[in-house]
């Protein structure tokens, strides 16, 4: 059985579709612990509930970045993971942390990327006038959401949208798809290699995985 860590900062409703997922099977994997840089984070509450170990490590006890991120480390790799996933972890993790978990560290990130890396992703999908929006599971690089993307999710968007309404919209799509991707990589099915993403042994283009 493969051991999955996730990394959250807030709700954590990414975490408890992974959960739910690992429950009823749909992962061949189970969540061995969940660590937040947040303690009051709702999603070590759902890690808990689910009896999964859950801890918080508060980056103003650190002296620097290095120094969380080598304790975070530490602490992960108590848990021999196969897989770390970061799931809505508002954290920038240093090339160090990056390099240690290359090629088994997952991240979504709520944008069709390769645009709009960073935050108020939805804001800028609104006030730019898009129509189409969406988000990306991808592997995690040292570039901030530029690994390769593995799988992409696209949600319309409304002239009447608000922007709570687009992140709900968004949300649900990430629910089913990063269960998904986390189910092949625990089935070694997927891959990073020569800086891309390999599903069956096949190189995705750099909008992921084309999911009809
Ligand atoms: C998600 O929308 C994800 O794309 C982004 O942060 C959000 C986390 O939501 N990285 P949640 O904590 O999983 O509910």
């Amino acid at each position: 059985m493969k051991r999955i860590v996730v990394l959250v900062s807030g709700n954590g409703s990414n975490l408890q579709a992974i959960l739910d997922a690992c429950q009823q099977g749909r992962i061949n994997g189970s969540v061995a612990a969940v660590f937040s840089n947040k303690a009051e984070a709702f999603g070590l509450k759902r890690a808990r509930a689910a009896e999964v170990p859950a801890h918080a490590l508060a980056a103003a006890q650190f002296a620097d970045r290095a120094a969380f991120d080598h304790q975070l480390m530490l602490e992960i790799d108590a848990y021999a993971p196969d897989l770390v996933v970061l799931a809505g972890c508002m954290r920038i993790l240093s090339a160090e942390f990056v390099q240690r978990y290359a090629g088994r560290m997952l991240n979504i990130h709520p944008s069709l990327l390769p645009k709009y890396p960073g935050l108020h992703t939805h804001r800028q999908a609104i006030e730019n006038g898009d129509e189409e929006h969406g988000t990306s599971v991808h592997f995690v690089t040292e570039e901030l959401d530029g690994g390769p993307v593995i799988l992409q999710a696209k949600v319309p968007v409304f002239s009447d949208d608000s922007e709570e309404d687009v992140t709900a919209r968004v949300q649900h799509q990430e629910h089913a798809i990063y269960p998904l991707v986390v189910s092949w990589f625990v089935d070694d099915r997927l891959t990073m290699r020569q800086g891309a993403a390999w599903l069956d042994g096949q190189q995705l283009p750099v909008e992921g995985h084309a999911f009809e």
